[in-house]
């Protein structure tokens, strides 16, 4: 059946209303980029969990648009696949709303691949997008090839974002810099500002009033240099209590040395050309490596920072398998910024497990779920499941609750954490680690699994369907249990030989409920 055409044109004018109302409600808007004060959270790292997103994505940058906090990555899949862009919107940096193809080649008439690095603006009712398209290398654009930065527009911050040129905004070299890698920020003059640059240069531009053009510099110049000592890549811009923060990577992007550094000015331009850097976030052996590429989630009316990056798994090698984290960043009374802690903390309140692995691998019998926000394991048989982090911490403390589901006396019927752990086998009891179990029958022990010595204790009140808090404290030779009375250690054991090792929960014929999780490096 066919729409009639008058229905059609009631209806056309009914949306064309409601778009001229949305306009003008934004238009009433347009000097805050704010409308909507957004929830103030405040968390020590993403508490649900990082990487906060389930996928392959890198280089976030972040906005704040109705109240409504988004993050706008790079799809991180094989170089011939990055050619669409994803977003995610939170109201809260916890619960994440997937947005997919917002932007993909299929849009933008020039570009065929590398859609990389989304920057996010608002401006007169209108969202924006700038991002960089099919990588272009020095000396390609005089002969032709077309690519570089674009910028697209649309009506909602989700899109259909819709190429505002046809073509590229900086589609060449100047200074050396790669076109691709943008930020864009508006001052508070109003002024809009374009950082960008790859291959070891960045430069900053002013943008028009229409963000689509440039003005020029008081010297006539569009392009200015700003490159600072050992910049690679991925500018960021960010400005607090009057100064202006340049922040960047260095190193290699699939290298373990990609890291983020920063330096201050009092203006937008700098000086940042040839200033060095103070690194705050690189790599740690015992959480994640290539650490880099960051936005700033700045919680309006309040101090607090978040800083988005991507950072690669300990155990994968593929240079795009990056994922997407956040961290708080603190700020010290001078105003330079603390050197970022990656925190490794989940409790299960974003409903997912990502970052999780079940073991033995592919074998998942009866499954590990997230349900009431906790972390449900069942295990049928003796030989246990593990669920695990990909952490390698050696000397930690290492916090969780658990909840038991039933009452056995049996040894072989118990649950609790796991540390240190390396190439879980078919057998989990049989692979090289510690585990720190609890049973019902009133039971704590720490088993070394790779030779099966164990220490035990007994009488003490572990009950099912109550939630205890378990906690190890691996710290050197001594390896120590406590359970709910976080005073004193129910058990001890020589650990001298304990070495680093991914973390995880374990349960061994029964079912139990993990929460809260907290893995954090002592010394
Ligand atoms: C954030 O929480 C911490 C401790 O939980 C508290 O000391 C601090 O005042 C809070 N900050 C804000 C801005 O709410
Ligand atoms: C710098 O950029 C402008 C505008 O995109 C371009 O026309 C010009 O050729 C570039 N300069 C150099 C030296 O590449
Ligand atoms: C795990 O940590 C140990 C000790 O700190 C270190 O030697 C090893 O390289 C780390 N492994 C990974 C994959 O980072
Ligand atoms: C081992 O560590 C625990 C917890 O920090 C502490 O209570 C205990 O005294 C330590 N034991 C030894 C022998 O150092
Ligand atoms: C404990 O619970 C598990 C999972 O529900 C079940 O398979 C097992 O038989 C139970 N064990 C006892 C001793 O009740
Ligand atoms: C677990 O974490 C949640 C959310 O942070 C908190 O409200 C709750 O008190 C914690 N529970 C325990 C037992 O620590």
């Amino acid at each position: 059946m066919r729409t009639s055409s008058k229905l059609k044109t009631s209806l056309r004018a009914a949306l064309a209303l409601y778009a001229v109302a949305m306009a003008s409600a934004n238009a009433t808007d347009t000097t805050d980029d704010y409308p909507q004060q957004p929830a103030i959270v405040n968390y020590t790292t993403s508490e649900a969990g990082n990487p906060f997103v389930d996928g392959w994505y890198a280089d976030p940058d972040t906005a704040i648009y109705q109240g409504v906090y988004w993050v706008f990555p790079t799809s991180s899949y094989v170089y011939d696949q990055q050619t669409y862009l994803d977003a995610f919107s939170s109201p809260d940096l916890v619960h994440w709303t997937k947005h997919a193809n917002i932007l993909t080649t299929k849009d933008v008439t020039w570009a065929t691949k590398a859609v990389w690095a989304p920057a996010p603006a608002f401006r007169n009712g209108k969202y924006f997008i700038y991002f960089g398209a099919n990588d272009i290398q020095e000396g390609e654009p005089e002969q032709g090839f077309i690519g570089g930065i674009g910028v697209a527009v649309a009506d909602n911050p989700q899109g259909p974002y819709v190429d505002a040129l046809g073509k590229p905004l900086i589609g060449a070299y100047n200074n050396s810099a790669q076109p691709i890698d943008q930020d864009v920020f508006i001052d508070d003059d109003g002024q809009a500002y374009i950082y960008y640059g790859g291959h070891g240069h960045a430069n900053v531009a002013k943008l028009k009033e229409d963000m689509i053009s440039f003005d020029t510099f008081e010297d006539g110049t569009t392009f200015k240099e700003i490159t600072p000592r050992d910049y690679a890549e991925g500018p960021q811009i960010l400005k607090r209590n009057g100064k202006y923060y340049l922040m960047w990577s260095e190193g290699g992007w699939t290298g373990p040395d990609y890291q983020v550094s920063y330096a201050v000015a009092d203006s937008p331009l700098g000086p940042f050309l040839g200033v060095s850097g103070t690194t705050i976030l690189q790599q740690d052996s015992a959480v994640a490596k290539g650490s880099g590429h960051n936005g700033v989630i700045h919680v309006p009316g309040t101090d607090i920072y978040y800083i988005v990056y991507h950072r690669r798994p300990l155990s994968e090698n593929a240079g795009e398998h990056r994922v997407l984290c956040y961290d708080r960043m603190y700020f010290n009374e001078d105003g330079s910024i603390k050197p970022i802690k990656m925190l490794v903390k989940d409790h299960f309140t974003d409903g997912d497990m990502v970052g999780w692995k079940v073991y033995p691998e592919g074998s998942e019998p009866e499954g590990a779920h997230v349900v009431d926000n906790k972390l449900e394991v069942k295990s049928r048989s003796k030989s246990g499941t593990i669920v695990a982090l990909d952490t390698n911490f050696t000397d930690q403390l290492y916090d969780a609750t658990v909840i038991l589901s039933n009452s056995s006396n049996d040894f072989g019927t118990s649950a609790g954490l796991v540390f240190g752990v390396k190439n879980v086998p078919s057998v989990p009891y049989k692979t090289k680690g510690y585990y720190a179990g609890l049973s019902t029958a009133g039971r704590v022990f720490i088993m070394n699994l790779g030779d099966g010595t164990s220490t035990l204790v007994e009488g003490v009140d572990i009950k099912p369907d109550i939630e205890h808090h378990i906690r190890v404290s691996a710290i050197g030779a001594n390896i120590s249990v406590f359970v709910d009375d976080l005073t004193w250690p129910r058990l001890t054991l020589d650990g001298s030989n304990h070495a680093a090792g991914m973390n995880g929960v374990a349960v061994f014929n029964m079912e139990a409920k993990f929460g809260n999780v907290s893995i954090a490096e002592a010394s």
